[in-house]
């Protein structure tokens, strides 16, 4: 795992932003694995200018959501798919019908998991999956003792997760309380993964996914397992690190000379 720990939540941001323009320049047909949540609102608010910086192509791109909520369709305001629509299909000139999530009003939640399960790899595989962490330690929906070899599933969100998704909502009993969600497996199925954490809130969840034992009680210690997968995260973010030392010998400020250019 290759952990760079960046000075702050804005250069995080813009180092994410890069990554995503480079993969695309590199592999226009990339099929990327998206995430929501606040982390990726500022990383998507800042693709369109950098998608242009690196001269990259977005418009031929395919992805993959992580999740959706269940019961929420598509056009509410709340759904992931919205969300995507909104933050990243629209303002980056993306067809809509390239980007992939799961259904939540789908009549058969299980059907509907198995069927997107199926369809990321009749796509080849995600190429690049995005991770955000939650202050549980969990990536997509996987929450805690989530099986490290589950696939798309459904999964009942945590009361500290349902909690925070609050402030999304008007009414807390509009909160929903299940998700389809890419599985641990899946997840790790991906040719690379980027994981980007900041702010002190996830500190204890990135420490025990980085330096913690490999355990289903904190998912996102599965990404150990994994042969390519980076963690970006700024200095609230890195501050429960044990090895912080041993990480800035390897990248100093966070720099990654193997990636080339401005990091
Ligand atoms: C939700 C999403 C996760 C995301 C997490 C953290 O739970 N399902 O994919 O990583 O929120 O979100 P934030 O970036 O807002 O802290």
């Amino acid at each position: 795992m290759k952990i760079l720990i960046l000075p702050t939540v804005e250069a995080v941001t813009k180092h994410a932003a890069r990554r995503l323009a480079r993969q695309l320049k590199r592999k226009p047909h990339s099929v990327l694995g998206l995430a929501t949540g606040g982390t990726m609102d500022r990383l998507y608010a800042a693709l369109p200018a950098m998608v242009a910086e690196e001269g990259a192509q977005i418009e031929q791109m395919r992805s993959f959501n992580l999740d959706e909520y269940v019961g929420l369709s598509g056009d509410h305001p709340q759904s992931y798919r919205h969300y995507m629509a909104t933050r990243f299909g629209v303002p980056l000139g993306v067809d809509l019908a390239r980007m992939a999530l799961p259904c939540g009003d789908a009549p058969d939640p299980a059907a509907e998991a198995a069927r997107y399960e199926a369809a990321i790899a009749e796509a080849g595989g995600i190429d690049l999956q995005l991770l955000g962490i939650g202050q549980n330690g969990h990536i997509g929906f996987n929450e805690p003792t989530s099986s490290l070899r589950s696939r798309t599933r459904i999964k009942t969100l945590t009361r500290s997760t349902v909690a925070a998704n609050a402030r999304y909502f008007d009414r807390p009993e509009d909160v929903p309380t299940r998700a389809i969600t890419m599985g641990i497996a899946t997840i790790l199925d991906a040719r690379e993964v980027l994981l980007l954490a900041t702010g002190a809130a996830k500190a204890e969840a990135l420490a025990a996914a980085i330096e913690g034992p490999l355990a289903a009680a904190s998912p996102a210690s599965a990404l150990q397992l994994h042969p390519k997968a980076t963690v970006l995260c700024d200095e609230d973010a890195a501050a429960a690190l044990r090895l912080r030392d041993y990480y800035e010998t390897v990248h100093p400020g966070g720099r990654d000379p193997s990636f080339g250019g401005p990091l």
